[in-house]
């Protein structure tokens, strides 16, 4: 089976209905870092990779007088929950491989503790961990980061150079495709 690609995963119309509303550079940006992390951390670099572009894909615009309301999405956000669902719906549909969308899916779920009463530091695994410090490295205050612009022909030529990256690391090191996480 040929690998499904982050730009096949970034053009679906799915993705990019929801990847507005998260924005776009905040999804690509963090595609970036885990990609990073994920070979310092010798975690898969593919899933790394699938689940930073997708982590964000629950959230939804609180928004008050036309205007971002912050505290608001505080109290009822639950976007990593919804994310989950929607990036396996999604890989599913794209004709992922069911392992992978699951691990994808459970790693969009844990990517953030903050609709949770406690702290998933101590529990996350290598993959999970790859992508809340991602997040957080992309991290403005109050939000900021979810409106930071990057047209789609920027986002597609940065994923396709990732997805390169990602098959040559796969090429040379094949006990980096281990779904173990
Ligand atoms: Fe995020």
């Amino acid at each position: 089976m040929s690998r499904i690609t982050l730009v096949d995963i970034f053009k679906h119309r799915i993705t990019q209905k929801y990847l507005q509303r998260s924005g776009i550079n905040h999804a690509v940006s963090v595609t970036s870092y885990a990609f990073s992390f994920a070979q310092d951390y010798s975690v898969n670099v593919d899933l790394a990779a699938k689940a930073a572009l997708l982590h964000d894909m629950g959230h939804y615009e609180w928004y008050r007088d036309g205007k971002w309301d912050y505290e608001e999405y505080r109290k009822h956000d639950i976007h990593a929950i919804k994310g989950a669902e929607r990036a396996h719906k999604l890989l599913i549909r794209l004709g992922e491989d069911r392992l992978v969308a699951k691990e994808v899916s459970v790693a969009v779920l844990l990517h953030t503790d903050s609709y949770l009463p406690f702290d998933l530091t101590a529990i996350r695994t290598p993959l999970q961990a790859v992508i809340y410090e991602a997040d957080v490295k992309d991290e403005q205050p109050l939000g900021f980061h979810h409106y930071k612009q990057m047209d789609k022909q920027e986002a597609v030529k940065i994923l396709k150079k990732l997805d390169d990256k990602i098959e040559e690391h796969l090429d040379n090191d094949p006990d980096s495709r281990k779904l173990s996480s």
